[in-house]
Order: C-alpha cells, then sequence, then structure tokens
C-alpha cells in the first residue's frame, strides 16, 4: 500500500530524525532526505507535504545550504523549522540577518504568543514556551505572509502563508520542552497537508521485514543478541524475515547481572531459532585487565565482540551479514553525523576498523526506544522482554569505575540485584525507566561491629525518561532507600556507604561511564 508521505528535508540540525519521529507518532509516513536531493526525485514520492530542518548555516551567506525554488512552485505545503523558516523567508522575498542585537538572538525557554486563527496553532493556548536557538532574525518577513507568533525579544516568531500552505518557526517544536510541539505538527499535517493518519507501526513492520528479505536474499545472517530490548526485537524481526537463514549469538562477556545469562539462554531457548551461547569470561577479563578509561573499556568490549562474532561466523560458514540492535540515540551518542562524540556505544563507534562481514544490518537505526519497543509489540514478542529496561551493551564495564576485576564484578552484581529486588518488590520499578548500582573507586572509612572499615562507595542511579536523550533521576520514596541501603551494606561485602544519584540528563548521562 502506498501512504501519504512527508518529506523532512534535511539541512543538518541536531534534531533531524526526532522530527522524523514526531511525523511517525501522529500516523504518517515520512523520510527523511538530505537537501541536495533533486527536485525531481522528491516530487517522484508524491509528498503531501515537506518540512525543512534547522541547520547550522546562515542563509545569507555564500555557501549555505538551499533549495530548488522551483520547490515553491510545486503546490506542496511547507513547513520550515529555525533554518528552514529563515530558507523560506529568504527564498521568498524577505530579509535574513545576523541578529547582532542581543535581544533578537534567542536560545532556550521562551514565552511565546500565537495568533491561534493560524492553521498551525489551531485550537492551543495563545500563550506557551517554545525551545528556541537561533542566532539569526528575520528583519524583513516576505510578501504575502504574515507574523502569527511572537517573544518579547522577537516580533517575528512564526510566519505563514495560509494561501500558499507556507508556515515557517523560529523555534524547534519537535522538542520536548516545546510545549504543545507535537500538536503544531500534527496541525500542520492534518490541517494543512491533510493528512488522513494513514500510517502505523504494524507498516513499519512489513516494511522492514521487506527490506531486510531483499538485502539478505539467500545469504545467512549472523544476530548479536544480548537479550536487551532491542538486540531481542531485531531477533524477532530477523526470525520473521529470514527465519533458518539466521543464527543468533548470545557472548556472555562475564559483565553481565546476577543469573542473566541464563535466564537470556532460557528465554531463547524456547524460541524456534538457531540459539548460541558463548561462555568468554576470561577472554573479555583479561583483555580489559588494568583499563580504567571508559572509552578504552568500550573499544575493547567492542572490538572482542566483533572477534567472537567472526569465530562464530566462521564455524555456522559463509555468513554475509552481521546484525545489531542499534538505535537513534547510540548512532548519535557515538558522534556520528554532525553530533560530538559523547560515548562510544559499543556497537556503533566502539566497532573496529576491520570487521570481517560483508555487511553489517542494522533495522532500528531510525528508531527510538519507545518505537523499538511498540515495534516489539507488534512482532508479538512477550510483554516481559519488551518493557524491559535497558541494559548496555558493555554491561557492568561501564558500572565499574576503574579498573574491572571479577571480584569488583561479584561485588556490584550482589548489590545490583538487592537493589532491584527491593525496588521491584515496592512497585516502584514501574514509576522509572532505568535503575542500576555502579561501583565507585572511592574508598571510605565507616565502622562495622567494633572495628574500622575502608570499603567502596556504591551508587545508586534511577532515571525517568521517554527516549533516553534526555533523563530526569527518579524520587524514590527516603524509607525504600534506607531499606535499599541497610541491607546492601550488611549484605554485600566490600561495600560501606551508598549515594544516590540526584542528576539529571543533561548534564550528566544515564550511566556513569
Ligand atoms: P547514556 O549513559 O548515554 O545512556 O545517557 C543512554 C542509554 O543508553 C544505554 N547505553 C548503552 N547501550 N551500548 C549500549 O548498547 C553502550 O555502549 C551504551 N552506553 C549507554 C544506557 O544504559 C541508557 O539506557
Amino acid at each position: 500500500m502506498n501512504h501519504q508521505t512527508i518529506i523532512v528535508l534535511d539541512f543538518g540540525g541536531q534534531y533531524n530524525q526526532l522530527i522524523a519521529r514526531r511525523v511517525r507518532e501522529c500516523g504518517v509516513y515520512c523520510e527523511v532526505k538530505p537537501y541536495t536531493t533533486p527536485l525531481a526525485d522528491l516530487l517522484a514520492m508524491k509528498p503531501i507535504g515537506f518540512i525543512f530542518t534547522g541547520g547550522p548555516n546562515s542563509v545569507y551567506l555564500e555557501d549555505a545550504p538551499h533549495v530548488d525554488p522551483a520547490l515553491f512552485d510545486a503546490g506542496v505545503p511547507v513547513l520550515g523549522i529555525c533554518y528552514g523558516c529563515q530558507l523560506i523567508a529568504h527564498h521568498l522575498g524577505g530579509k535574513v540577518v545576523a541578529a547582532n542585537d542581543a535581544t533578537a538572538r534567542e536560545y532556550g525557554k521562551t514565552e511565546t504568543f500565537f495568533d491561534t486563527n493560524c492553521k498551525l496553532f489551531k485550537g492551543l493556548p495563545e500563550k506557551s514556551v517554545t525551545w528556541m536557538s537561533h542566532g539569526d532574525y528575520m528583519e524583513k518577513v516576505p510578501e504575502g505572509f504574515s507574523l502569527v507568533a511572537h517573544s518579547d525579544a522577537c516580533p517575528n516568531v512564526a510566519i505563514c502563508d495560509e494561501t500558499r500552505g507556507f508556515y515557517g518557526v523560529q523555534y524547534h517544536p519537535e522538542v520536548n520542552h516545546t510545549e504543545f510541539g507535537t500538536a503544531m505538527i500534527r496541525n500542520f499535517l492534518y490541517e494543512v497537508c491533510g493528512a488522513t493518519g494513514d500510517w502505523t507501526m504494524g507498516d513499519y513492520k512489513n516494511t522492514a521485514i521487506a527490506a531486510v528479505r531483499e538485502k539478505v536474499g539467500s545469504g545467512r545472517v549472523l544476530l548479536a543478541l544480548s537479550g536487551g530490548v532491542d538486540s531481542s526485537v531485531v531477533a524477532a524481526l530477523l526470525a520473521e524475515a529470514v527465519g533458518p537463514q539466521l543464527t543468533c549469538v548470545f557472548v556472555d562477556h562475564g559483565l553481565m547481572r546476577l543469573n542473566e545469562g541464563d535466564e537470556v539462554e532460557a528465554a531463547f531457548k524456547k524460541w524456534d531459532i538457531n540459539f548460541v551461547r558463548v561462555n568468554a569470561e576470561g577472554r573479555f577479563l583479561s583483555k580489559l585487565a588494568g583499563i580504567s578509561d571508559p572509552e578504552r573499556k568500550r573499544k575493547i568490549i567492542g572490538e572482542e565482540f566483533i572477534r567472537v562474532f567472526e569465530e562464530e561466523s566462521k564455524k555456522i560458514g559463509a555468513v554475509d551479514f552481521l546484525a545489531q540492535g542499534t538505535i537513534y540515540p547510540d548512532v548519535i551518542e557515538s558522534g556520528l553525523g554532525n553530533a560530538a562524540v559523547i560515548k562510544s556505544h559499543h556497537n556503533v563507534g566502539g566497532l573496529p576498523d576491520y570487521v570481517d562481514f560483508k555487511e553489517i544490518i542494522e533495522p532500528l537505526r531510525l528508531l527510538f526506544k519507545d518505537e523499538v519497543r511498540q515495534l516489539g509489540r507488534e512482532l508479538g514478542l512477550p510483554e516481559y522482554l519488551v518493557s524491559r529496561q535497558p541494559f548496555p551493551g558493555p554491561g557492568l564495564a561501564i558500572r565499574i569505575m576503574g579498573e574491572i576485576t571479577k571480584e569488583k564484578a561479584d561485588t556490584l552484581r550482589l548489590a545490583d540485584a538487592i537493589y532491584r529486588e527491593e525496588l521491584e518488590k515496592a512497585g516502584e520499578n514501574k514509576k522509572m525507566n532505568q535503575y542500576f548500582a555502579v561501583l565507585t573507586d572511592t574508598r571510605t572509612v565507616g565502622v562495622m561491629g567494633d572495628g574500622r572499615s575502608y570499603d567502596r562507595v556504591l551508587a545508586l542511579r534511577a532515571v525517568t525518561t521517554e527516549d533516553f536523550m534526555t533523563a530526569d533521576w527518579a524520587r524514590i520514596p527516603y524509607e525504600l532507600l534506607d531499606k535499599i541501603s541497610g541491607r546492601i551494606v550488611n549484605e554485600v561485602k566490600g561495600i560501606n556507604r551508598i549515594v544516590y544519584d540526584i542528576t539529571s540528563k543533561p548534564p550528566a548521562t544515564v550511566e556513569w561511564e
């Protein structure tokens, strides 16, 4: 079936995939295309609307990215966001200048006033908060356009020409900080472009299965399965797409949580798939011996994973494809594209330079975590697998500060199990999206019985988040923290002090390394 299509035209902004995700959330199919795509190719996709993204450039500079001006004569509505808005203004006779005057430059949350007669803001409050991030300013609005939003600092926050279906906003409606941002995007899709909401995650599933079948043909695929949500969803997807050609390899690197290796094996042994468990604790721990730097730990683990997969693939014979459960936030945080490196997610930036597979398949590469869960449900995965909290590929290696040893891993495993057990018993786990313990490298003095102790500090972390790109710390009741702390210091040798992490992301990250 052909779906109504929105094209997100990419001008290099930070949030482009987030725009695409918002469009999907509104039940409309969409594709992100580079701004350099020829207009004829874009129009051949029969889009019902274009969204121009933000971008780091200034439209008035010589080498700034532009669109083919004929796009504005194609009779297709356009929503321009930030740079995209300035581009519309620039092309249609307005004037964009650098906001030298600090008052017109805006960053962060801004109180904004809207004209709700404009279709974009229909049914929404006349005043709400938007997230701004722009240093340029529309000095002259193009002919035929009206001003439909302003802030105290800037008279030209949003423009529209309703007769031609052109809309531009200086702020970012796609980010969570913009109140009603998704509702504005929905208004553009449904009120302006005539969307009917003919796209679902079920369609995504079918498209993804068809794409895998086409790529793999009669070849063999090895899936790096960790038992976490992402790789489990890929397992289900590939099982449906290429069933018998698939082998799922689960590498137990000795840095799993308590009993996890056995639990993953038990869960997947039940499936009608080729499943192999490789016990590789000794091998990973010896490679990691003496290493404290978090980025080096990730790279070593990434490399060692690949080497194990290569060995397993030789045993299976003629494996062309390595499949991984990489999701979009992993891609951005590993610094691919324009974003800065925050962490090399082991399955992306942690890949060694040479990988002995013909190709890597990552069917979830454009999805956010909650979309992956939805897709898992579509594929019929049991709820306990789909709603599991994420567990990073490098495992406890990035939750043990400093050098990793088996003794430290065993200590952390026990403490983490008690923490999780108590949260789950109290039902608090349902109010948070990820929770775990971190073994710090700091020792402090304590008193136990009549003696002095000099043991490690354990940190507890729990966060609430929608997409793991930003997160808040969970408000665990004091009484429960007290119970957890008491149990851990009494039951786990080597820990004599417990702290609770009360930092959000940003400025911190979810994991400590
Ligand atoms: P951060 O710490 O980057 O974590 O805020 C965001 C989410 O990603 C998980 N995470 C990883 N997952 N490989 C993974 O598969 C990694 O290297 C990795 N590092 C972080 C983290 O657990 C959280 O859910």
